[in-house]
């Protein structure tokens, strides 16, 4: 079994997964020095074994990035067998498709400093959106994972007579999913998206949730626009009770004030440290690395 290594944004669930898996933890040491360059460094002796970095990548996204690539060359250098990267939300994915001329796609350039750094990467609940697996979009060996469990389990436990909605068609994977998981009707809605502010929710006709407790269910809350705009959407239907859930809760420029304020429960998995993180993914991340080969 390897060593379970925590970067500087992954030191909330990695040593969690290395209870679970009664394997090694070490944490990475790192700092900024004043010009803005990053300065990393192992705690333990990487010669020889097989290390999972787990990383993920909100706040400093480009210094995390820069915290990967620097941690896995070091470790090739100083003689690690095989470098893993566990990232509980992994970034850029959303930037998969040249949307006006002459922009970076920015995704392309990510994966491939990857491909160069490390073996293998696992990533949970990425946002494939355009691409249908993350063979399309890495070389090395790459795997996804899902929440869809936990978050299952956790609107079973908290969540009377529920209804789960989907902001847009690509969250299917979650809201979908979750509703066939636990058994309850589920709707997908359509979502027109102009810019990152402007966002516009298309409830459907002739669906009836009023006497639902309504939870939204998607990936990512960023800006908060999708769910805010969801919100809206719903209430103006004469809905009452909605819960808002997401995989990754980013929360950019205070989106989880204003959803709350706005008149939802806002739940999110602990993929990202948030406030509002109560449904914990680090068994299905330790399920991920049980059978080590
Ligand atoms: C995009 O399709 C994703 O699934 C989310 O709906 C989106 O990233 C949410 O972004 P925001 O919170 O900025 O609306």
């Amino acid at each position: 079994m390897p060593l379970i290594i925590g970067c500087s944004h992954g030191a909330h669930l990695a040593p969690k997964v290395a209870r679970l898996l009664k394997q090694p933890y070490s944490g990475m040491r790192t700092r900024i020095f004043p010009d803005g360059e990053l300065y990393a460094k192992f705690q333990a002796t990487v010669k020889g074994k097989d290390i999972i970095l787990v990383q993920s990548f909100y706040g400093s996204i480009n210094d995390c990035l820069m915290e990967v690539i620097f941690a896995a060359h070091t470790a090739r250098e100083l003689g690690a067998k095989k470098i893993t990267l566990l990232a509980p939300y992994f970034p850029y994915l959303r930037q998969d498709k040249r949307f006006h001329a002459g922009e970076t796609v920015s995704i392309e350039a990510v994966a491939r400093l990857m491909d160069e750094a490390l073996d293998e990467i696992i990533i949970m609940d990425p946002h494939l959106h355009r691409k249908d697996s993350l063979s399309e979009i890495f070389s090395i060996k790459a795997k996804k994972l899902t929440a869809n469990d936990a978050i299952a389990g956790f609107i079973r436990k908290r969540v009377h007579n529920p209804a789960i909605v989907g902001p847009d068609w690509e969250s299917y994977k979650w809201a979908q999913k979750i509703g066939e998981q636990i058994g309850c009707e589920y709707h997908i809605l359509h979502k027109k998206r102009w810019s990152s502010h402007q966002v516009r929710i298309y409830l459907k006709k002739g669906v009836d949730l009023r006497r639902k407790s309504v939870v939204i269910v998607d990936d990512i809350i960023s800006s908060g626009q999708t769910m805010l705009e969801t919100i809206r959407q719903l209430k103006a239907s004469g809905i009452t009770d909605i819960t808002v859930i997401c995989v990754h809760g980013i929360f950019a420029e205070n989106a989880l004030e204003r959803i709350k304020k706005a008149g939802a429960k806002v739940y999110s998995c602990n993929t990202i440290p948030n406030p509002a993180e109560k449904i914990d993914v680090s068994a299905i991340l330790a399920e991920a690395l049980s059978g080590w080969k």
